[in-house]
């Protein structure tokens, strides 16, 4: 009400969505994002890496087994963890992605010997820089995988994402 007698809100607004003192703010969020605001219900948006063997193999097990998981996870094939440089992840970051999952083959079965591991120190070292730089260690997470693991691999994702939604927006986000 206090934002239609602001002029905030047009009293047609014939949306059927509730008229409230929403501040200006708000106002922009909605007509930027939709209702309700992006700032009240924020759905975490997170990528996932996976290794087009052993991780790939267990999304796709897990998917023709029918197994639900969160569906805000986008997923990058890549050939091996290996090949994902730190700056892919930074990248993500920057751009206002809230969460990273890391999805290898398990230790000592990567088909290009050692990729795995190469990422999984790099994931350590990028989680001690998301730690310094405010976005926090916990929004990146390395995982290993056997082909098999699709029960696994619903649990982990359902994991990140809720770590994530209880971090909130990642703070580098650009608002609007
Ligand atoms: Fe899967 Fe290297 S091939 S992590």
């Amino acid at each position: 009400i206090h934002a239609v007698r602001a002029g905030l809100v047009d009293p047609t607004f014939a949306t059927g969505y509730p008229l409230v003192a929403w501040d200006s703010v708000h106002y922009l969020e909605i007509m930027r994002h939709g209702y309700p605001p992006r700032s009240i219900t924020h759905v975490p948006e997170i990528i996932a890496f996976f290794c087009n063997y052993c991780a790939y193999a267990a999304a796709d097990l897990a998917g023709s087994r029918r197994m639900q998981y969160p569906s805000n996870v986008r997923v990058m094939h890549v050939p091996c963890t290996g090949k994902i440089e730190m700056e892919h992840i930074l990248a993500a970051f920057e751009k206002g992605i809230d969460g990273v999952l890391i999805a290898g083959c398990l230790e000592g079965g990567c088909h290009f010997l050692e990729g795995n591991l190469r990422a999984k120190k790099r994931s350590e070292y990028l989680r001690e820089m998301l730690d310094q730089i405010g976005v926090g260690r916990d929004r990146l997470r390395m995982v290993n995988l056997s082909a098999a693991m699709a029960p696994t691999f619903v649990e982990r994702v359902k994991e990140i994402v809720e770590t994530v939604e209880s971090l909130g927006p990642n703070p580098l986000r650009k608002s609007g």
